[in-house]
Formats: structure tokens, C-alpha cells, sequence
């Protein structure tokens, strides 16, 4: 086939991204990260729309001018069509399937979720995984197990019943008083911590499923409490409860996906969405892999957190595929992989 050249754009929170790749080649990957939402200590969608807005035009124009090509050398634009907040997708979509029509190329649609996954893929110095692999997808508001047995044949063996494993981190940051994305900042508290000073609840949730809400009640209570006899409980022991919480959270995640792996008797495994930027979860899926003889698949940073590199790489596999949309898409804020 002839080289392929995509611009993927992605815009289902608060990120605003677009990216160019000639087949699975990155040449641009811009992101423009919306800071207003840290003073609300969360995305407070209104504004995120309007952001997008703002963002969308001049992203675009950075990415092309990046990689160094014409718009109207592009042959075909990918988006996010779901899931995510949607008029943050709206803003994205409608754009993007506007500037297909006017350059009457092609318009794929993606979902977020395949699109993290299909990360690994983007042209990197390491190893791709074979099918079938398994994925821990781990965002902030998804946490699944997923089988994927070729690039775009997926099946979701298992995933959370209420809270993902992000808004637990993101929730945990609130209740401690730390800024909103809360995950990056716990990493960093965590690694000067210690991991086994405090011991919280593990929650039971059937089969392969995972369940966070239950964490983040018993985390609130038990700073409560501590705060009752000490009003600076949490200003001395800081980096002890990020680190005691991070490893509580991984636990969690690996106790279902090392019972994915057997259950299926599959060692290919891999992490992607924003938690997988999480130094801790990282760690041990070497220290696991090597445990178990599983061949681990981390993605580079830039891939784990919301991008439109992911996006862009999905939209090669669906046009490679024949799977384009239609220029009268509507965004869908749910979605199933
Ligand atoms: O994939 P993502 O960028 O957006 C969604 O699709 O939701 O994931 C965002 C989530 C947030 O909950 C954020 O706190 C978490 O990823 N996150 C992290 C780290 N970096 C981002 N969680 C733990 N450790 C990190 N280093
Ligand atoms: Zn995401």
C-alpha cells in the first residue's frame, strides 16, 4: 500500500491534541493541556469546551507545520468520536469532519479507549506485542482488561464496576489537598514514601471486574479520623499515604490481571492509558513480567496520557481496513470498546 498520511485529533476532556503520521511514523504530536481546570480541582466541562475552541485551530496549524507537510497533502483526518464529555468531543468532531468534507478526504472515526491501546503500535524503538495480547487500560475514567486479538478485534474480559483506577488517584489528591490531575503529583509524593505504612481495604469485585469506589471511602474516613487526633496528620505523612495508597491501587490492578493471564494463557501483557505514566505501576509490571516469564509492553510517557498521536495511529489501521466514517457522525460521550 502507499504511504498514508493521517491527522489525528483528539479532544474527549480536557487536552486539546492533534498529531500527523505517515503510517505508523509520528512527524508531530502537539498537545495543548487546559490549566484552568486545576483551581476547581477537576474538569469542569463547560470550560473545557470552550477551551477546546480556543485551542483547536492553532493546534492543528502547529501540528502540520511541524511535520512539515500541507494540509492538502493529508489523506484522511481521524478523531475521537467517543467516549468522553461531549461537548469536548463536539468541539473535536465537528471540526474534524468539517475539515475532511473541505478537503474531501476520507473521515475516521475512533474510541478512545482502542486508540490507547493501539498506542503500542505508534513506530518506536521497542518490540510490539504479538496477538493476542492482554491490556490493563487504566485512565481516568476507564479501567478494563482487554484481549486484543488483532489491531482492531478487541474484547473486554474485565473491568471496573463504579470508579476508574485515575479518579481513585484524582480523588485521593482531593481528599489530601493536592491539585487536580492528582496522579502525577501522588507518583512523585510516593517515591520518597513508604508503601507499606499504612494498610488499606482491597475490594471484592466478581471475575475479572474491578471496583475503586470503596478505596476512596475507606482513604476518607481513615484521614478523618487521623486528622481528629492530629490536625497535621496529613502535612507529616504525606509521602507515606501516597505511597501506601499508589501500592494499594496496583495491587488491585495486578491481583485481576495475573488472574487474566492465566485464566486465558496469555504472557503478552500491556498497560496504556494515563495511569500507565504511573513510575509505581511501571516497576512492577517488570518485577511481574520477570516473575512469571510474561513479555511486558510499557508505552513512552508522551503515549499514556491523552494524545492524538493514538488516535492518528487508529485511524491508519481502520483506512488501512476500509473503516471510515461519514461526514454526518455525532459524537457519543458512552461508547463500548
Ligand atoms: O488517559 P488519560 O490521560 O485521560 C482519560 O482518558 O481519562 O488519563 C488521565 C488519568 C488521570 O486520572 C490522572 O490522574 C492519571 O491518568 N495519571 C496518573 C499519572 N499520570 C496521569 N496516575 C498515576 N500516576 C501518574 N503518573
Ligand atoms: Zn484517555
Amino acid at each position: 500500500m502507499n504511504t498514508k498520511l493521517i491527522l489525528g485529533i483528539e479532544s474527549s476532556c480536557d487536552d486539546t491534541a492533534a498529531a500527523v503520521i505517515r503510517n505508523d511514523k509520528i512527524l508531530a504530536n502537539i498537545t495543548a493541556t487546559q490549566a484552568i481546570h486545576e483551581k476547581y480541582g477537576g474538569v469542569v466541562p463547560e470550560l473545557a469546551s470552550r477551551a477546546h475552541q480556543q485551542n483547536i485551530v492553532p493546534v492543528i496549524n502547529a501540528a502540520i507545520e511541524k511535520a512539515g507537510v500541507s494540509k492538502h497533502e493529508i489523506d484522511a483526518i481521524a478523531y475521537t468520536i467517543g467516549p468522553g464529555l461531549l461537548g469536548s468531543l463536539l468541539v473535536g468532531g465537528s471540526f474534524a469532519r468539517a475539515m475532511a468534507m473541505g478537503l474531501n478526504i476520507p473521515i475516521i472515526p475512533v474510541n478512545h479507549m482502542q486508540a490507547h491501546i493501539l498506542a503500542h503500535f505508534i513506530q518506536t524503538e521497542s518490540e510490539k506485542p504479538q496477538f493476542p495480547f492482554l491490556c490493563l487500560t487504566v485512565s481516568g475514567g476507564h479501567t478494563q482488561i482487554v484481549k486484543i486479538s488483532d489491531h482492531l478485534k478487541t474484547e473486554v474480559i474485565g473491568e471496573t464496576l463504579d470508579d476508574a483506577a485515575g479518579e481513585a488517584f484524582d480523588k485521593t489528591a482531593k481528599i489530601l489537598g493536592l491539585p487536580y490531575p492528582g496522579g502525577p503529583m501522588i507518583d512523585q509524593l510516593a517515591q520518597k514514601g513508604n508503601a507499606h505504612r499504612f494498610k488499606f481495604t482491597e475490594p471484592k469485585a466478581p471475575d475479572l471486574n474491578y471496583s475503586f469506589s470503596g478505596l476512596k471511602t475507606n482513604i476518607l474516613y481513615f484521614i478523618q479520623k487521623e486528622l481528629k487526633k492530629n490536625p497535621l496528620f496529613i502535612d507529616e505523612n504525606l509521602n507515606d499515604i501516597c505511597a501506601s495508597v499508589q501500592e494499594t491501587i496496583i495491587n488491585i490492578l495486578f491481583k485481576k490481571l495475573i488472574l487474566a493471564s492465566s485464566k486465558y494463557r496469555i504472557n503478552q501483557i500491556a498497560i496504556a492509558g494515563g495511569v500507565s505514566a504511573n513510575s509505581g505501576l511501571r516497576k512492577r509490571l517488570e518485577e511481574e513480567g520477570t516473575k512469571r516469564n510474561w513479555e511486558v509492553f510499557i508505552p513512552p510517557f508522551e503515549y499514556c496520557t491523552d494524545n492524538a498521536a493514538m488516535i492518528a495511529i487508529t485511524g491508519y489501521f481502520k483506512l488501512v481496513k476500509g473503516e471510515t466514517g461519514s461526514y454526518s457522525d455525532t459524537s457519543l460521550s458512552r461508547m463500548p470498546l
